[in-house]
């Protein structure tokens, strides 16, 4: 998808709104799950989901968790704790050069920034700052299984990404991995869907965090940071039209999770202009837990065309409709019962504008996102 000049300055034009969301107060209280020293202990906050496979549940993603705010290049509302802290279990993200505008410095080893397509068009802050904050959140939830999903469209080292997780508290020792390699040094086959290990398993042993990388994974070099399409297929991103199409796009079907892109896009300026973002519209409809196009019923329809299940479910918005159908239809697709009732609603302050940088960065950030003709997906 290319941005025109034109285009992405009447898009961007928007970028400075502000909006408001609304987070149900139970989501603070309860999503989160505190044990309860009474109660049976509860992983990812409910007992039942102990003995489940890490397959064999239905986690909601955020598409593009650091992509915050109202912008062309955007893709939620909420910062990454509140998303964390809203029930949310898979984080995606996509990071790429700074290009040196922003000087790496100690805190920033990777030298990696969480940017949408180009950091020249939407800068999301450094990866260090956002796995420092979903640390943190782990280390205050000790019952949470996490998984991270990021994105090197640039293919950057797998030794930056490691620098990137190590300095923010993420190793070999608290992240789980498959020990499949050989006595060769050769790998066996990524685990199939009845080898993962329990919730249970993962918060005892506190390897509760697994992290996947798109491209340019390397296990020899870090055992712990997974090929994505080595465990996970895809289906088509970028779906502009309703219902979602569930084929499988990218990797392959057998013995594999399927994540779900459920996000629609639209093409603002018409369809002879080549430019998608994120249709907010139909989030009423594709996270809402109901409805023929809603959560559950696509991840019934998908799981019946492809005979797999979805593990993962790739939302935008994802605290849209603010009654807060992902988390219902987690609930029901888990066979769990909802955490707490949503009557009590609270607001949250919610977007920044994508303009995170000094202003008089901004002209020559955005002059040279137009020679470059950037494609923004
Ligand atoms: C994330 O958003 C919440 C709610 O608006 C806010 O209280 C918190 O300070 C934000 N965190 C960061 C790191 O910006
Ligand atoms: C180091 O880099 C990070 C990420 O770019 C930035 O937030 C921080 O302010 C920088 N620190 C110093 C001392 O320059
Ligand atoms: C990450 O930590 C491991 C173990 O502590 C160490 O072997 C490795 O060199 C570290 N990697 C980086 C890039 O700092
Ligand atoms: C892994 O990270 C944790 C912090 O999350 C740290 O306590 C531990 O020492 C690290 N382990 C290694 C081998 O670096
Ligand atoms: C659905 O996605 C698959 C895989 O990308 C593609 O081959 C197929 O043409 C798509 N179907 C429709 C109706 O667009
Ligand atoms: C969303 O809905 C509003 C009100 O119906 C409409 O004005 C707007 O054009 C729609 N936006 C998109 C991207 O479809
Ligand atoms: C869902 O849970 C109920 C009660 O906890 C149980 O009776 C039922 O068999 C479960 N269904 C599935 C499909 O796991």
């Amino acid at each position: 998808m290319h941005l025109t000049a034109a285009s992405t300055l009447l898009f961007l034009s928007t970028a400075l709104q502000a909006s408001a969301s609304l987070l149900p107060a139970w989501y603070f209280d309860k999503a989160t799950s505190t044990t309860n020293l009474a109660a049976a202990p509860t992983c990812n906050g409910h007992a039942e989901l102990c003995s489940k496979s890490y397959a064999d549940v239905v986690y909601i993603g955020a598409h593009n968790s650091y992509a915050v705010g109202d912008g062309v290049s955007d893709n939620q509302a909420v910062n990454i704790t509140t998303t964390l802290k809203g029930g949310i279990r898979l984080i995606q993200g996509q990071a790429h050069e700074n290009y040196g505008v922003f000087r790496s410095n100690e805190s920033n080893p990777s030298e990696l920034s969480l940017c949408h397509t180009s950091c020249l068009l939407q800068d999301g802050g450094s990866l260090e700052d956002y796995l420092r904050s979903v640390r943190a959140w782990l280390n205050e939830n000790p019952r949470e299984v996490l998984t991270i999903l990021m994105t090197n469209p640039d293919r950057v080292d797998i030794r930056r990404w490691e620098a990137g997780f190590n300095s923010t508290g993420f190793n070999a020792s608290n992240t789980w991995w498959p020990d499949n390699k050989r006595a060769d040094g050769s790998y066996g086959p990524s685990p199939s869907r009845d080898q993962w290990p329990t919730l249970g398993e993962m918060i005892d042993q506190d390897k509760r965090v697994v992290i996947f990388l798109d491209y340019a994974s390397d296990r020899d070099q870090v055992s712990w940071i997974l090929a994505e399409f080595d465990s996970i297929y895809e289906n088509p991103f970028d779906q502009l039209d309703l219902p979602f199409n569930c084929s499988v796009d990218r990797g392959r079907t057998e013995g594999t999770l399927a994540l779900l892109n459920n996000n629609k896009n639209t093409q603002p300026l018409g369809s002879t202009v080549a430019i998608s973002t994120p249709d907010r519209n139909a989030t009423s409809t594709t996270n809402s837990a109901d409805g023929e196009n809603g959560i559950v019923s696509t991840v019934q329809r998908c799981a019946s065309e492809t005979r797999t299940r979805a593990t993962f479910v790739l939302v935008d918005y994802w605290d849209t409709p603010a009654k807060n159908g992902v988390a219902e239809a987690a609930a029901r697709l888990n066979n769990v019962s909802r955490p707490g009732s949503a009557k009590d609603m609270i607001p949250s302050s919610a977007s920044r504008s994508i303009f995170q940088h000094p202003s008089a960065l901004l002209v020559p950030h955005l002059a040279a996102a137009f020679a470059l003709g950037l494609a923004l997906l």
